[in-house]
């Protein structure tokens, strides 16, 4: 017989997004409202296996909806990748009695959390909070949105400067593995190229259009590279290639880094958090395990932790054509 659900656990993991808060406010009052007992792990995985837990209730999870970062802390923990590790994060639990667990995080975090779950049968929701947007079975992940507005903001302040001294810029913003931030702002913010690691354009049409903008009569570039762009050059190597073969240009390079993971979380991201916290602990009561929460055409719907991690969330190729029309 399933052991009836009395209390739960939130925590944070991977890299940080706004609306990371939000969500930890939304399990936690969502569990108050289901008379659930609640506590908030600090630290992820690593918090959980030095028994960095702490009862949070309500009350405790006041005025963070507006609050970037994470205020359980966030780590990537090797000794989680150890069964060892894992065994003293069960202790814990068992310690604490809790008695399912909500991870907020990417995919990594998903996949210590499947396999945390197949050794010790503990019930798993994931909850997708990423700045990347790159996790199959939901089309927002939290803290995207937001992250997407601070770096279009910037990359218009960028325009200014640019269209002052007639440059062309190279951005560089956040995905290691997708293009979803670069190729959103870079229509945004009406960027002249984009570089995105799922599609390589190749050097030469890179300059090609380059050139082509310059005859056209535009007196100012911006280029938005994801840093996984799959040029095989790092974005200064990339300037100095197009200054090197298109003379005209005078090129200058801007790293956006993690800027776009901080700050407040836009109202979509606050929304989602709380849609997606409210599921993640009703899915718990229900009496499921491993499964995403995610959103889908709008709608809160789950998906397999496995099928998450495993798939890709691809780019919308109707996106990809508008951003080349876009260019003319
Ligand atoms: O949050 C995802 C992400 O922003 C990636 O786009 C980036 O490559 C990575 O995190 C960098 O994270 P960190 O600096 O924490 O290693």
């Amino acid at each position: 017989m399933r052991k009836e659900l009395k209390k739960i656990a939130v925590m944070t993991s991977g890299g940080d997004a706004p609306g990371m808060n939000a969500a930890i406010r939304a399990v936690i009052r969502a569990a108050s409202y289901y008379k659930l007992e609640s506590v908030g792990i600090y630290r992820g995985f690593q918090g959980l296996i030095e028994g960095d837990v702490e009862k949070l209730d309500a009350r405790s999870v006041h005025h963070i909806i507006q609050k970037g970062g994470t205020i359980l802390k966030s780590a990537r923990s090797k000794e989680f990748r150890t069964v060892e590790g894992r065994k003293k994060a069960y202790d814990v639990l068992v310690k604490n009695n809790i008695d399912g667990l909500v991870i907020i995080g990417g995919d990594g975090s998903f996949t210590g959390g499947m396999i945390f779950n197949k050794e010790f049968d503990i019930p798993i929701i994931g909850i997708p909070g990423t700045i990347d947007n790159d996790i199959f079975g939901t089309d927002f992940t939290l803290g995207y949105d937001t992250a997407l507005n601070t770096a279009m903001e910037v990359i218009d302040k960028i325009r200014d400067t640019a269209s002052s001294h007639n440059r062309l810029f190279f951005v560089e913003v956040m995905g290691r593995d997708a293009g979803f931030i670069a190729l959103n702002t870079g229509i945004g913010a009406g960027a002249e190229e984009i570089l995105i690691p799922e599609e390589d354009m190749g050097l030469d049409r890179l300059l090609m259009s380059l050139e082509k903008s310059r005859r056209s009569g535009k007196t100012s570039s911006l280029v938005i590279v994801a840093e996984g762009d799959k040029t095989g050059r790092s974005v200064f190597e990339l300037a100095d290639y197009v200054e090197e073969n298109l003379p005209e240009y005078d090129v200058r390079v801007s790293i956006l880094g993690h800027m776009q993971r901080g700050g407040s979380p836009s109202c979509f991201d606050r929304v989602l958090a709380s849609r997606m916290g409210v599921k993640a602990v009703e899915l718990l009561i229900d009496g499921k395990s491993n499964l995403m929460v995610g959103l889908k055409n709008n709608k809160i719907a789950t998906t397999d932790l496995e099928l998450a991690v495993k798939e890709h969330h691809r780019i919308n190729k109707e996106i990809l054509r508008i951003s080349d029309i876009m260019s003319v």
